[in-house]
């Protein structure tokens, strides 16, 4: 039987592995971690992610195939496949902070692997890391091998969050890059024949390591640069009366551009593109590319100056001041569907409004309070630390309270910011809220998700990005 274990129970490794186990039943799989709450969690029936149907599949398998545990080195040592999929934050300190890859667990892992190993391995890159990163690793584990042979695939995981499952049972492509040797090449085949048991052999992409590496940032660049594109758009539009759902609608049936990706939004978030992008940008620094950095930098650079607009839209729609105002925040999570709220714009856009004396009320159905209060006193990629280096204790904030419903939340607030696209928000009863706000009520919606027009019936002044905007806003500053 084919052992296959991943180091790193995340958003990543979790459901990944599970739905290998659950298609593979011939094969073992373990997903490790050093954290122990993590691993009570997969144990569980809370699980510690949210992820629709997940659940069930990993009710299926779960303690058939598939194994969720804090005995790294044992499950490391008795695989034949070991995947990879721990943090890789951001630096914060020494060369290349702010923008390289901190590859400190990845280096741990790899010498943990060397230390423990018995036999042969296949050593795969799941989590993103920056090109170049599998010779490092070659090198760790070979300089330490005590005859052991390892091979190293990149094998980088195309999944977004809230769509993981359907992603991993339907997906666009797998891509697996390895070393252009027989002994790669037959490392190739072995992680192939695991996921042909449900890809079309069509939809398999093999390449060297390093084009798989670059692959998957140069992915996430292309989709982020596409969400940054239309929102210099929906800047142009509010100026210029256009409507950016128009434009995006007639732009993307060009076939040549495609529709998706074209929402404008407050901005993105998630815990890929602007680190990905980070890295990348980093990557052409080091290689003298100074022109094409820039030109990836200017993605990151649009979208903070979405997240600030919003904000300028909100503070200078309301008299200039949101001081000592109760604002409503309805969606935290950097997307519907998943509790995630890494680099979710929900977090700058209520520290921006925290900067200006706001009283935030804030109602998210997938994430905790005790999420949201750490996430606004986190300082700028802590997150991506393991959870049990994180800092534990958030600073109290009298100006903060998190409720449990969007009603409660609006109940005598000023304005309302709607800042995740949940589902529950697009049925919400207008007419209740705005007869409990006070007045003028105003609704800031930063994912196009209301009609304006109803809303401006009831009563509201509403500021949809990128739409043609409401005479009240049209005289108010919007840049910073
Ligand atoms: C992304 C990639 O899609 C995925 O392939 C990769 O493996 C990991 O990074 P994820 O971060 O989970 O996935 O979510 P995604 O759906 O890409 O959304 C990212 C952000 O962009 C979200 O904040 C989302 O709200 C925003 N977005 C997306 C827009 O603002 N407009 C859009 O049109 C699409
Ligand atoms: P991703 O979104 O890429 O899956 P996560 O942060 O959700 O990233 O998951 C990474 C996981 O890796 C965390 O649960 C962390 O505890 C785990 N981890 C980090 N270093 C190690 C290590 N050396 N051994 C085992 N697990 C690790």
């Amino acid at each position: 039987m084919v052992k296959i274990c991943c180091i790193g129970a995340g958003y990543v490794g979790g459901p990944t592995m599970a739905v290998i186990a659950f298609k593979c039943p011939a094969i073992e799989v373990a997903v490790v971690d050093i954290s122990f709450a993590r691993i009570t969690a997969w144990n569980s029936d809370q699980l510690p992610i949210y992820e629709p149907g997940l659940e069930d599949i990993v009710k299926q398998c779960r303690g058939k195939n598939l194994f969720f545990s804090t005995e790294v080195e044992k499950h490391v040592s008795e695989a034949d496949i070991i995947f990879v999929s721990v943090n890789t934050p951001t630096k914060t300190r020494g060369l290349g902070a702010g923008k390289a890859a901190d590859l400190t667990y990845w280096e741990s892992a790899a010498r943990m692997i060397a230390d423990v190993s018995k036999n042969d391995k296949i050593v795969v890159e799941k989590s993103t890391v920056p090109v170049k990163t599998a010779e490092a690793i070659e090198k760790i584990l070979t300089h330490n091998s005590n005859g052991i042979k390892y091979q190293i695939l990149s094998n980088p995981e195309f999944l977004a969050e809230g769509t993981a499952i359907q992603d991993l049972f339907n997906p666009d492509r797998i891509l697996i890059g390895g070393r252009e040797t027989p002994g790669g090449q037959k490392a190739i085949q072995a992680l192939k024949e695991v996921y042909a048991h449900w890809v079309p052999e069509d939809r398999i992409i093999c390449t060297n390591l390093w084009s798989a590496e670059l692959s998957k940032l140069a992915a996430n660049a292309f989709l982020a640069q596409r969400i940054s594109s239309v929102n210099a758009m929906s800047a142009l539009c509010e100026a210029t009366g256009a409507d950016v759902t128009q434009v995006s609608h007639a732009v993307g049936k060009d076939t040549r551009v495609g529709s998706k990706f074209l929402n404008a939004s407050v901005g993105f978030g998630g815990s890929c593109f602007q680190k990905d992008i980070l890295s990348l940008v980093y990557i052409c620094e080091c290689n003298g590319l100074k022109e094409v950095a820039n030109y990836w930098k200017q993605v990151i650079q649009v979208n903070d100056y979405q997240k600030n607009r919003f904000v300028n839209r909100v503070v200078s729609s309301m008299f200039n001041t949101v001081s000592g105002k109760k604002i409503a925040i309805l969606g935290f999570a950097f997307k519907k569907d998943t509790g995630d709220t890494r680099e979710t714009p929900a977090i700058d856009v209520c520290k921006g409004l925290l900067g200006d004396n706001a009283n935030l009320s804030i109602y998210d159905p997938q994430v905790t309070e005790d999420q949201i209060r750490k996430d606004l006193s986190m300082k700028k990629f802590d997150w991506d630390n393991p959870i049990h280096l994180q800092p534990m204790s958030p600073t109290v904030m009298k100006q903060l309270n998190v409720v449990w419903d969007a009603y409660a939340a609006t109940k005598g607030a000023h304005g309302l910011c709607l800042l995740t696209e949940w589902d529950e928000f697009k049925t919400l009863d207008f007419k209740k809220i705005y007869d409990n706000m006070q007045k003028p009520a105003f609704v800031f919606d930063g994912r196009n998700i209301v009609d304006e027009q109803k809303l401006r019936e009831i009563g509201f002044i509403v500021y949809s990005i990128g739409k043609p905007l409401d005479g009240w806003l049209k005289d108010m500053p919007a840049v910073a």
